[in-house]
């Protein structure tokens, strides 16, 4: 019979209370047949000040054998800023080699945009997970002086770059619409962007049904509002992938909706997904925050899992849901979670 083992990592402020429903709707859409296991794990600020500790080695081990891990949020500002994003997040995309930073923006039937008209929204950026700017490569000399010079070098690697690009074209691929853009800055970072540039054209031969475009990233970032429809699958470095997708988040809903999985897809280690929101230690605790980001995180996790129908239930049950919303009043954490589950379920 199918099994599904899960790690489960609330994390800190509002995480706690998003993966609670999370939970929730998992369990209500799961077929009878599946058995649901799921272990949770204290990582975190609480860890962090009990031990000094953010993710050990032990750590790594432990989440290794399970199927998939889903996240809430990490983070909070008694921790000094960049202590449990490089030492937790960072740490664990990169040990588990989750180089597929998979990011979809759709704007649903009933959800505001701050963009002019009725744009139709529907795309998925496909972000470099794994280098870039965020390898860590880079250093500081006269440090604190006046003449202190820092470097953060973009490391791009033919192999990171092709993988990524080729994952792109295939998901560009499976899509009604198949394009592909691919976002970058090969005016001025010649040599990565060269790179990118390349490896993108040579995969594409082998994808004659796939349209492809190129766009610089600031271009982009203009008409992800003033065109959103323009895009369909967007393949992009890293740290262009971290920006542009906080727009695509504020366009098409906001992040109480954004979902997005850390993939490996060789399924050599464990994916995780994870709301695109942080911890939002200013309404922890409230029932405030909207767990649709993480619902819609666990249909991600699902379909990458290979339970197709079972996510597309979840995403169906959130577009009805979402509908519905407009105009009552907001409703909270739990209340949305309890009429998620309700749905998938019937
Ligand atoms: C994200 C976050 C992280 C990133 C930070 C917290 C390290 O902004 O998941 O987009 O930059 O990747
Ligand atoms: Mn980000």
């Amino acid at each position: 019979s199918r099994s599904i083992d899960l790690a489960v990592i609330p994390g800190d402020g509002i995480g706690q209370e998003v993966v609670a429903e999370g939970l929730k709707v998992l369990t209500a859409v799961l077929p009878q047949d599946v058995k649901l296991e799921t272990k949770e794990y204290d990582f975190g600020a609480r860890r962090y000040h009990a031990t000094g500790e953010t993710l050990t080695d032990a750590d790594l081990e432990a989440l290794k054998a399970h199927d998939a891990i889903l996240l809430g949020a990490i983070g909070d500002p008694s921790v000094p800023s960049g202590v449990l994003e490089r030492g937790f997040l960072l740490k664990l995309r990169f040990a588990f080699d989750h180089h597929v930073n998979l990011r979809p923006s759709k704007l649903l039937p009933g959800v505001a945009t701050p963009l002019a008209g009725d744009p139709k929204i529907d795309f998925v950026v496909v972000r470099e997970g794994t280098e870039g700017p965020y390898t860590g490569n880079g250093g500081t000399i006269r440090k604190g002086t006046e003449h202190e010079v820092a470097t953060e070098v973009s490391v791009n690697t033919a192999f990171g770059v092709e993988r990524v690009v080729r994952d792109a074209f295939a998901r560009a691929q499976a899509r009604p619409r198949k394009k592909l853009t691919l976002v970058h800055k090969n005016n001025v970072l010649t040599f990565a962007g060269h790179l990118w540039t390349n490896i993108f054209n040579k995969v594409a031969e082998e994808y004659p049904e796939v349209t492809t475009e190129y766009i610089h990233v600031d271009a982009a970032t203009i008409y992800l509002v003033t065109q959103p429809e323009r895009f369909d699958v967007i393949v992009t470095d890293n740290l262009f992938g971290d920006i542009i997708t906080d727009l695509a988040a504020a366009v098409s809903g906001g992040i109480g909706v954004a979902a997005s999985g850390n993939i490996n897809p060789s399924r050599e280690f464990p994916s995780m997904f994870e709301p695109v929101h942080g911890s939002a230690p200013d309404i922890a605790g409230q029932g405030k925050a909207d767990p649709t980001a993480t619902v819609l995180s666990v249909a991600l996790l699902l379909r990458h899992l290979g339970y197709d129908a079972e996510a597309t239930r979840i995403e169906d049950a959130v577009s009805a849901d979402l509908a519905e919303r407009g105009g009552l009043p907001a409703r909270s954490t739990s209340e949305i979670g309890d009429a998620l589950a309700v749905r998938v379920a019937g």
